[in-house]
């Protein structure tokens, strides 16, 4: 592989942040038998269900048949497109509830806000129906923890929108890791420096737009009058629906990490700092500029991100380092290269520099594999609800020492923090009524 990929030259990508509405275009399929037909129904179509979505149905043998939303203009667009597209319309729903009633939908895609996520989750799985979540599962890690328990008491195939589970060269990132090739890797450095994370000025409160159910909306989280900047995308930067860029980015990037170096488990302990630093005027909750420190058994692993400013170390604004005795090794989503440590008097290279790059074709893959489980009822999938568990529950961590200004330590089998009852309030949102946390 080292001398095969010598020196392979950058491919210069654009790098969409998560935010940016995508243009997907339906391929149109070759027909299957009905007995092979796998239906599925779709729950929040604004965004990357969509995407989701699209891809799936790449897949000869995928149909959509129901499609979900609370805002009545995006659901009825979806249902406008999915009809032009594959000639039938789909069944449309605003409450999720309807939908996991159809017998007949087999799967279920969940592309909601992360506060709605375990619940619509929770109730899929009960309702017997294999889940394509989202990233982060989840917006909190008792909800991550329900999450894992109700995959498995109802039995369900599950994959987690992480999708880079599914990149060739993260793949091959982790088998050169694994390899040993970098020697003794002591620390990995994560970083997601992204504009969109410091939002704008705050906007004024509103009534909400004609045929948004916005109770619906917001569902288990708290009561707020309507406002544009905690709805549609960037609801993402306000606590009680998402975590920022902490878990925006961190879930995708602070995952490589979790697999190339083999772990399952908490950190030992976690240190953070974070604060509205950059633009303590504008309108976000979550911090624009944030460092955190894990500390697992023999090495630690650190993340940071300033959101409003996109530059990074090695000229990538996104990424990360792994720092080896033998090199280091950089990577994005474009591709990864090894930096070689240098050593004697002739000052050789430890190991050969490499560049290896993406075929960006890992949503695709990621999709067909959540496709070819289900038909196998394989639960190993690209990225199972324990991975997923695992790398939203990493990123929790790091906004909750950084907002409790904490160091630390969490106690996977009582379920809170080792005397820090601060950062124990963090660890489960209180659902509004009538929602009720689910009992899994
Ligand atoms: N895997 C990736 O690379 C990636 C990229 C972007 C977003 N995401 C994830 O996808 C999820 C959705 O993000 P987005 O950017 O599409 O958000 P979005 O705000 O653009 O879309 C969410 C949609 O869900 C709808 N919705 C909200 N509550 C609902 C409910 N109770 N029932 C039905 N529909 C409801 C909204 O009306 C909207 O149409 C998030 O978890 C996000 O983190 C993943």
């Amino acid at each position: 592989m080292t001398n095969r990929r010598n020196f392979i030259k950058t491919s210069a990508g654009i790098v969409a942040a998560s935010m940016a509405m995508p243009a997907f275009s339906f391929a149109s399929q070759p027909q299957v038998s009905a007995n092979d037909r796998i239906r599925v129904g779709l729950i929040g179509c604004r965004n990357m269900g969509w995407g989701d979505l699209a891809d799936m149905l790449l897949n000869p043998e995928v149909e959509c048949v129901a499609l979900c939303d609370v805002d009545s203009n995006i659901l009825a667009g979806r249902a406008a497109e999915l009809e032009k597209s594959h000639g039938r319309p789909p069944q449309i729903f605003h409450d999720y509830r309807r939908l996991l009633e159809i017998k007949d939908i087999d799967v279920v895609i969940i592309g909601t806000p992360d506060h709605w996520h375990c619940l619509q989750f929770t109730d899929a799985c009960s309702a017997g129906k294999d889940v394509y979540v989202e990233k982060p599962i989840a917006n909190s890690i008792a909800e991550c923890e329900v999450m894992t328990r109700a995959a498995k008491r109802y039995n369900r195939i599950v994959s987690v929108g992480q999708q880079q589970r599914s990149g060739n060269h993260w793949h091959e990132m982790v088998e050169y890791i694994n390899r040993g090739m970098l020697g003794r890797i002591a620390r990995a450095d994560v970083w997601g420096n992204f504009r969109y994370g410091a939002l704008d000025k705050p906007f004024p409160d509103e009534l909400e737009p004609q045929g948004v159910d916005y109770d619906m909306w917001l569902g288990p989280a708290p009561l707020r009058p309507f406002n544009k900047q905690r709805f549609h995308g960037s609801w993402r930067m306000f606590w009680s629906y998402g975590g920022g860029l902490m878990t925006d980015w961190g879930v995708h990037l602070l995952d490589m990490v979790l697999w190339a170096m083999n772990i399952s488990r908490m950190p030992r302990r976690v240190t953070a700092i974070g604060g509205k630093f950059a633009y303590p005027e504008n309108a976000p909750e979550t911090f624009d500029t944030q460092q955190v420190v894990y500390e697992l058994d023999d090495f630690i692993m650190t993340w940071s991100h300033t959101g409003g400013t996109e530059t990074g170390p090695y000229g990538r604004n996104y990424g990360m380092a792994f720092k080896g005795t033998n090199g280091t090794l950089v990577a994005d989503r474009e591709n990864w290269e090894i930096i070689p440590e240098r050593s004697g008097a002739d000052g050789a290279g430890k190991v050969e520099p490499l560049k290896v790059l993406s075929d960006h074709k890992e949503r695709h893959r990621h999709l067909a594999d959540f496709v070819a489980c289900i038909k196998t009822r394989n639960p190993l999938t690209a990225c199972t609800i324990e991975h997923g568990s695992l790398s939203a529950c990493y990123a929790h961590l790091g906004n909750i020492a950084a907002r409790t200004q904490s160091m630390l330590v969490y106690d996977e089998n009582a379920h809170r923090f080792v005397n820090n009852p601060q950062a124990d309030a963090l660890l489960k949102p209180e659902y509004r009524s009538p929602r009720q946390f689910p009992g899994v």
